[in-house]
């Protein structure tokens, strides 16, 4: 028996149904985003390797666990080095270094669609292949407090384009600080969790001295118990970075975005400074983040580039369709379907499709000879405005014809007659 091949675990098929609601979704994201100043950029789906443990950090889950490797038969290649992307922000920056864009201007705003690859245990909401809409802003006149609470806004701006309404989802906010403050803040967490290492899980005893900052997000229960219990404050933070949290979080409130201040988000990528946050929907279960972003000071000089700064996000978009409760989304309705009543009659009904179609309208017809019925009840899927039947009859005194489904209204119309029939579809 010849063996029926399946997608790959943690991947999916989006089907003919399916479609429409992504075209919407990324339709109504391109025009919010291009209102805001972002212009779309498209990079490779895969990267070197070295690109993502570089900006993402070796000792993140996602570079050490996670990462989907490109593997060749053959020995000679450098396929080995290459990565499927797990995200978008580090090829953005790789981009934006090549191509010279600091050089080109002071700000440059760019967004990507596309889909990422984690080599993640699939669960509900969570795929090895899915799709981000982000946007990252890049530039020598990138840090400012009021363009972080504009990337904010924009995300949550995009969820309620798409129809969420704000009560399904929560704004978390924290901010890391300078990457000076981070070494603080990471020695001010050693030195309050020093006494509860044996506590907390295997995994988090090892993060103790790779990561510590992952401690603060593990879902394991006895770690978030010591967790709660820790005397979190912000005065790991400079003056500076304080002012600077201060402002966004009143640019934010000047736009009436409601957030909570959460000291525990601290995102699992090594490549942030500064704000941080995490758009959350709780119906959604453990896999509950929309979209996540931040701030990333030093990540362009870190990867070679000059010294600017640099914050941006990313939606996921099958979590977004999740929480929307949409699988489809009807498809426009055909301008006009063809019914032939006799064999004969297939030939002219394909010429007459084909005319209308270069004529601007969408038509459809049944190929083979099929009850008038069945040729019915395909207009009636189609939700066709209009039908035009042909028959012997019909050909024999040159004429067509045509139905408009919305009022049952019958007229004949001579066949060749393309510009009267042209004005009669346009109603
Ligand atoms: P992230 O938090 O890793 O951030 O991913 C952003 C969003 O992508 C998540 O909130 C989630 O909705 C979706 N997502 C992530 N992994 C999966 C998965 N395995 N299955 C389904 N959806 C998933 C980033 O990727 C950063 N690059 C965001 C960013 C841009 N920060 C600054 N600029």
């Amino acid at each position: 028996m010849n063996k029926i091949f399946s997608t790959p675990r943690g991947t999916t098929d989006i089907l003919p149904e399916e479609i429409a609601l992504w075209h919407d979704l990324e339709a109504k994201s391109r025009d919010l985003l291009s209102r805001f100043g972002y212009r779309e950029i498209r990079t490779p789906l895969f990267e070197e390797t070295e690109l993502f443990a570089r900006s993402m950090g070796q000792t993140s889950d996602i570079v050490q666990k996670q990462m989907l490797q490109l593997k060749s038969q053959n020995d000679d290649t450098d396929s080995a080095n290459f990565a499927l992307r797990p995200e978008g922000t580090a090829a953005i920056v790789r981009s934006y270094i090549q191509n010279d864009l600091d050089k080109k201007e002071a700000l440059s705003k760019l967004f990507y669609a596309g889909p990422m690859f984690r080599g993640e245990r699939p669960q509900k909401g969570r795929l090895r292949q899915f799709h981000q809409i982000g946007a990252e802003a890049i530039g020598p006149n990138s840090a400012s407090p009021f363009l972080d609470a504009e990337v904010i806004a924009l995300s949550v701006k995009l969820l309620t384009t798409y129809g969420l309404p704000q009560e399904q989802f929560q704004l978390k906010l924290n901010t890391l600080g300078s990457t000076q403050d981070k070494e603080s803040f990471s020695f001010f967490l050693r030195q309050q969790l020093k006494s509860h290492l044996q506590a907390l899980c295997p995994d988090c005893q090892n993060r103790f001295e790779r990561n510590v900052f992952r401690i603060l997000d593990c879902k394991n229960r006895d770690c978030k118990s010591v967790v709660a219990r820790l005397n979190l404050d912000y005065s790991y933070l400079s003056d500076e970075s304080r002012q600077y949290f201060t402002q966004v979080c009143e640019a934010l409130e000047s736009l009436h975005i409601k957030y909570e201040i959460n000291q525990t988000l601290v995102r699992g990528l090594d490549y942030y400074t500064h704000t941080v946050f995490e758009i959350a929907c709780p119906a959604l279960g453990s896999q509950d983040a929309l979209g996540a972003g931040g701030r990333y000071s030093g990540l362009v000089a870190q990867l070679g580039g000059p010294q600017v700064d640099a914050i941006g996000f990313a939606l996921g978009i099958e979590r977004v369709l999740l929480a929307l409760g949409k699988k489809t989304q009807d498809d426009k309705p055909i301008d006009v379907v063809f019914v032939s009543l006799d064999e004969s009659v297939l030939k002219h009904n394909f010429m007459l499709s084909h005319q209308v179609r270069e004529a601007g309208f969408s038509a459809a017809m049944s190929y083979r000879l099929g009850s008038m019925k069945s040729q019915m009840r395909l207009a009636d899927k189609l939700k066709a405005r209009y039908v035009i039947i042909l028959g012997q009859d019909e050909l024999n005194k040159g004429v067509v014809t045509l139905k408009n489904m919305s009022d049952g209204q019958q007229e004949e119309i001579p066949i060749f007659d393309l510009t009267l029939l042209v004005q009669r579809l346009k109603i």
